[in-house]
């Protein structure tokens, strides 16, 4: 069988990533796919360094939106970041019938919505484990290995920029913005660190965990975002005398008021007591605990960024369009996203 196409739409650190690891491992990821898996198109701001990057027989362009109109394309994976051109690129490459990978939790938590309805009207899969939490397969664990359970909560590190800063200021005694300079340099923090410290980024990825875990709809803008900006070291100091750690923590979970069901969604600083695991994810690790009725309490930990921890996720839901690229698309979008006409109203 021939290889199925993938566009990428932009080339920095994941894209580049992404490249590498499916160059990598071509052997393996084609027998786990059934079929091969073929970055034939790139578009990149600057065209010299990508040609350079991908090198010959890869055709790399400027303008995105000749990978979503290409014919040839069967899968776009976007990589730009941002919102309003991501969104324009993601409906067109729906509306042109082709699947979507996406790492942008900002664009899903903002637009998901919309993306999963137009992708399930079209019949074409939208995929975005790379979105939450870097490399941990948390979306997968959600979805599927956790399938057979009512997930009662999901508490998580999902921002690798701020849990590194409250270490080193913990450990090294830094000042917050010498903590953060530090980050940024390390190539956690997003364009904008503002987003990380001030817990946007979290709740973009714990809005996304939302609604898969609880069949809800995407909905950002109910979620409580406190960052870690107004932390000192002092408070630092005082939690740890008193046998705690502070991480900023993702929590959303089922709650019931005067009777009435609903979900919680909040980001903020939590005093965790020193002894649990998940006070123990140090630098850039990102941890997520989910509470579940038939299994329990599970924890995933991993890197939650970087080049080749995200291409791991990205390349996994190449994997995974490409199998089920020929299954009846009325089963396929569900499998990879959640059905927009089956979500639960609840109030958040
Ligand atoms: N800025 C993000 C973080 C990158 O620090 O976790 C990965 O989403």
């Amino acid at each position: 069988m021939n290889s199925i196409k993938v566009g990428l739409l932009g080339i920095g650190t994941v894209g580049e990533g992404t490249f590498n690891v499916l160059k990598r491992n071509q052997q393996e990821i084609r027998r786990r796919a059934g079929r091969g898996i073929e970055i034939t198109m790139v578009a990149a701001r600057n065209t010299d360094r990508a040609a350079s990057l991908v090198g010959a027989g890869i055709e790399v362009v400027g303008d995105p939106f000749a990978v979503v109109d290409h014919p040839d394309i069967d899968i776009v994976v976007e990589l730009i970041g941002g919102y309003e051109l991501p969104f324009k690129l993601v409906m067109r490459a729906i509306a042109n019938g082709k699947h979507v990978v996406t790492a942008n939790k900002a664009l899903l938590a903002l637009h998901g919505n919309e993306i999963f309805a137009a992708a399930q009207e079209k019949g074409v899969m939208v995929a975005f484990e790379a979105a939450v939490a870097g490399g941990i397969p948390i979306i997968k664990a959600l979805r599927e290995g956790l399938t057979a359970n009512r997930i009662e909560s999901v508490a998580g590190i999902i921002n690798g920029t701020t849990n590194f800063i409250l270490s080193e200021m913990r450990d090294k005694g830094l000042d917050f913005s010498t903590a953060l300079a530090q980050a940024q340099g390390l190539g956690y923090a997003e364009a904008d660190p503002t987003f990380d410290i001030e817990g946007v980024d979290a709740a973009h990825k714990l809005t996304i965990m939302s609604a898969i875990a609880f069949g809800i709809p995407v909905q950002f803008d109910k979620a409580h975002v406190e960052g870690i900006s107004q932390l000192q070291a002092v408070d630092i100091r005082y939690a740890e005398d008193l046998g705690y750690r502070i991480k900023l923590l993702g929590i959303t979970r089922r709650t019931v008021i005067d009777g009435v069901e609903g979900i919680e969604l909040r980001v903020h600083p939590t005093l965790i007591p020193a002894k649990r695991l998940i006070a123990n994810v140090e630098g850039a690790m990102n941890a997520v605990l989910v509470q579940a009725d038939a299994v329990g309490a599970t924890l995933y930990y991993g890197k939650g960024a970087g080049a080749e921890p995200t291409a791991s996720s990205v390349i996994a839901d190449l994997v995974d369009i490409t199998r089920l690229a020929t299954a009846d698309p009325e089963y396929r979008v569900p499998h990879l996203a959640f059905q927009p006409n089956q979500m639960t109203d609840v109030a958040i």
